[in-house]
């Protein structure tokens, strides 16, 4: 009773933010990510019957109260869908900053919903276990195929067609998201908070909304024809308008720091330069550049330079949820600063 599963990090090129259903994750509109090979979530699930409460071993330590909490309540659902009570022993290592706006959740829970679901002897389809990862973590639904993937928001009360689908495959085109850290420390809002906030307070959600249906035809179709100027135009302006919205909350707010403004700044002046690159930004101030192979380094000499830069990361498109034999130690398991 035994699983042990990988899943990678995804970024949001349309993004989801804002729920209709908080208990089911459920979003307002339909989001498209491409799947990263560079930050992954490696999962181990031990179900046993003599085991008197879920264990959760986060990064070799023991996790606090409220993340083992959080745990053993998706644990619960996995129970309810399984019907079996037994308590598990979690063992999971990050290759990816945690609540740092790398989206650490979404390689969390699709890893957790792939290796507890095998762990409890069952051979799902991907439909199901994206439908399971994302009542982990919305994001973490689009992790579990590789390459481009859209969430289908569905307009079932039950979830059952909210679940994502994948668009390409990660060998199709290689495009390159350089994710450049400026700040690791634990982001002050959660996007759990950030997104319901703006949905409650603030008046930009429903131009949000309106807006967010035409970006996802037209990348839809960037992706078919390969046309990355497409591509990094609409990502980049989704991206904006998302980050627009927390503005009009109530209380407002942002996850930017003048930092993410420098590199904003920079990739336009790469731009002016006639480098193809485009920012896209998660719930956090880090800054993600897409760009083509033939541009990376070019990119990367340029953001070298900057005071406020303490890590690039260059990232491929990645593979989808991958069992594994075993959890690889922590030794093993390289940082995410490797490489
Ligand atoms: P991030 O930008 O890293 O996604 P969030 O605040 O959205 O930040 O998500 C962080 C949360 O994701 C953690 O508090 C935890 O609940 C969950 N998470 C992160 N890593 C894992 C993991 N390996 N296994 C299970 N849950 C995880
Ligand atoms: C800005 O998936 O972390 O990264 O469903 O509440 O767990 P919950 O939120 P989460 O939010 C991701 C928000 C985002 C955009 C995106 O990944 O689509």
């Amino acid at each position: 009773m035994k699983a042990v599963a990988k899943a990678h990090t995804n970024i949001a090129l349309i993004k989801y933010w804002g729920k209709r259903n908080d208990e089911l994750i459920l979003p307002m509109n339909n989001s498209l990510s491409l799947t990263l090979d560079h930050f992954y979530t490696t999962t181990e699930v031990q179900f046993d019957e003599a085991l008197q409460t879920d264990t959760f071993i986060f990064n070799g330590e023991t996790a606090s109260d409220s993340e083992s909490a959080k745990i053993s309540s998706y644990l619960d659902r996995i129970r309810q869908f399984a019907g079996v009570q037994m308590y598990a022993a979690v063992r999971s290592v990050n290759h990816v900053p945690t609540s740092a706006g790398f989206a650490s959740s979404a390689s969390g829970f699709a890893a957790l919903a792939a290796a507890s679901t095998k762990a409890l002897g069952l051979d799902l389809d991907r439909k199901t276990l994206s439908i399971l990862a994302r009542q982990g973590s919305g994001s973490a639904c689009r992790s579990v195929f590789g390459g481009f993937a859209e969430w289908e928001k569905g307009s079932r009360t039950d979830g059952s067609d909210s679940y994502a689908v994948p668009i390409m495959s990660k060998t199709e085109w290689d495009v390159r998201v350089l994710s450049v850290l400026l700040e690791s420390n634990e982001k002050p809002i959660s996007s759990r908070k950030g997104m319901k906030r703006t949905v409650e307070t603030s008046p930009f959600y429903s131009g949000w909304l309106e807006a967010v249906d035409h970006e996802l035809k037209e990348i839809k179709t960037a992706i078919r024809t390969k046309d990355f100027e497409r591509l990094g135009k609409v990502a980049e302006a989704n991206a904006l308008k998302m980050h627009a919205t927390m503005l009009g909350s109530h209380p407002p707010f942002t996850y930017w720091q003048s930092s993410t403004m420098a590199v904003m700044e920079e990739v336009q002046h790469l731009r002016d330069k006639g480098i193809q690159a485009y920012y896209t930004i998660d719930a956090g101030p880090n800054v993600k550049i897409l760009c083509l192979p033939e541009d990376e380094q070019k990119i990367r000499d340029e953001l070298e330079n900057l005071e406020m830069v303490k890590g690039i990361y260059g990232c491929r498109p990645g593979p989808g949820i991958e069992y594994k034999e075993k959890l690889p130690s922590l030794g093993d398991s390289p940082s995410p600063s490797d490489g």
